[in-house]
């Protein structure tokens, strides 16, 4: 499609804006060490925008802001070219909220939220979606839309922490969280998201912090939600730990997969990432990764089979469908010992104990 779109001329690319009728703009907004938000793309890609603001032109915030970006950080910096937000041009946030791996489809049928900064620019920014959004279209403030986006994805954190901590009960006492799962969400009313080895992603992970800024007295769930899903690599480390104690020769561990999702490409804050930064600090095992979808990672393999060979754990770390044709007959022939570990419930019921291995589940504390 975007071949189709620039072989006919309806889509040129540019490293500096130029001018037009509707600027969007959809830059990073990721999170610093310390957790606090970086605004500097937003700010400086506004910036940009000034040489070429006309009246009557449409800016559209698209990046996932804090509370108050759109009024307080956009609209001053547009204000520097001496038109007046509102009376000389328009500004609105509507965040984006397609699914990495659906983008294409998703842009079209979700549903989007338009918060202007007045009546007149909602209005003005809806015509603009109208031209390919078919989902329903609903309008508010720019400071609520900023809220709903960051609330949608710290639902799925806040919901994600409390299967985390689930699994580690379960575990405690002598339950199998996979199991509980799937009967509770048999009740109309629950929705028990899955447990695994953490949360990644620039979404996920990241934006629940944007809500925590200057509230950390009030926003007490969200940062215990943080917390307990960045120490489940930690949580995965001493479970390999335990599965290999006994002998002090340096095992090797072959980890399957390492983005933060499956099948997609991207590492951003992958969690996996963390597990291996542990494993380095603590530099105890010796590991190989296996990930069809990245490229130009320390201890990566290409050949599965290969990584495989002569280890004495495999890490179920990111349910890439890739992985669902492994041949387990080969994987015993080559594994020194053949213990796995599954963090994603991949292999839950496919008789991987029978065949020989030494299967664990996370959360199963059967
Ligand atoms: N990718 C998604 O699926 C998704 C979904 C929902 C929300 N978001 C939000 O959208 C925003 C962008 O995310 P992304 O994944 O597209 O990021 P990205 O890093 O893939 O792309 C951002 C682009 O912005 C460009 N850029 C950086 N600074 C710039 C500047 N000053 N001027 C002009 N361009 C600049 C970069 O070169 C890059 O091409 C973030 O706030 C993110 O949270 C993304």
């Amino acid at each position: 499609m975007v071949k189709e779109a620039v072989l006919n001329g309806k889509l040129t690319a540019k490293t500096k804006p130029v001018e037009a009728d509707v600027f969007i703009i959809a830059v990073p907004t990721p999170v610093k060490d310390d957790k606090k938000v970086e605004l500097s793309y937003v700010e400086s890609a506004t910036q940009s925008i000034i040489p070429h603001i006309k009246k009557d032109n449409i800016v559209i915030l698209e990046s996932t802001s804090p509370p108050g970006t759109t009024d307080n950080i956009v609209v001053p910096i547009l204000e520097k070219s001496a038109l007046k937000a509102g009376r000389d041009f328009m500004v609105a946030h509507s965040p984006e909220r397609v699914l990495p791996g659906r983008i294409m489809q998703e842009l079209v049928e979700n549903s989007r939220i338009i918060g202007g900064i007045d009546d007149k620019s909602s209005q003005a920014v809806r015509k603009v979606y109208k031209t390919f959004v078919e989902g329903e279209i609903f309008l508010t403030d720019a400071k609520t839309a900023e809220v709903c986006k960051l609330m949608e994805n710290t639902y799925r954190d806040v919901n994600i922490a409390l299967s985390n901590e689930l699994a580690k009960i379960c575990e405690n006492i002598g339950v199998n969280v996979w199991d509980v799962i799937e009967l509770s969400n048999k009740h109309p009313r629950v929705n028990l998201h899955m447990p695994g080895p953490g949360v990644g992603g620039h979404c996920i992970a990241v934006d629940p912090w944007f809500l925590i800024e200057n509230q950390e007295e009030t926003a007490r769930v969200l940062k215990l939600c943080r917390d307990i899903n960045d120490s489940m690599p930690l949580y995965v480390y001493e479970k390999i730990k335990n599965i290999l104690a006994g002998s002090n020769d340096k095992k090797t561990i072959c980890i399957l997969g390492i983005t933060y999702k499956p099948d997609v490409d991207d590492i951003r804050e992958s969690p996996i990432l963390k597990l291996m930064e542990i494993i380095n600090e603590e530099n105890k095992l010796d590991y190989r990764i296996v990930d069809p979808h990245v490229k130009n990672i320390n201890n990566l393999y290409e050949d599965l089979y290969e990584a495989i060979d002569g280890s004495d754990l495999l890490l179920m770390a990111v349910n890439h469908s890739a992985f669902k044709n492994i041949e387990f007959k080969k994987v015993m022939e080559l594994m020194k010992e053949p213990n796995i570990l599954d963090t994603r419930n991949f292999w839950g019921d496919s008789g991987l104990s029978e065949k020989g291995f030494s299967y664990y589940l996370l959360g199963n504390g059967r």
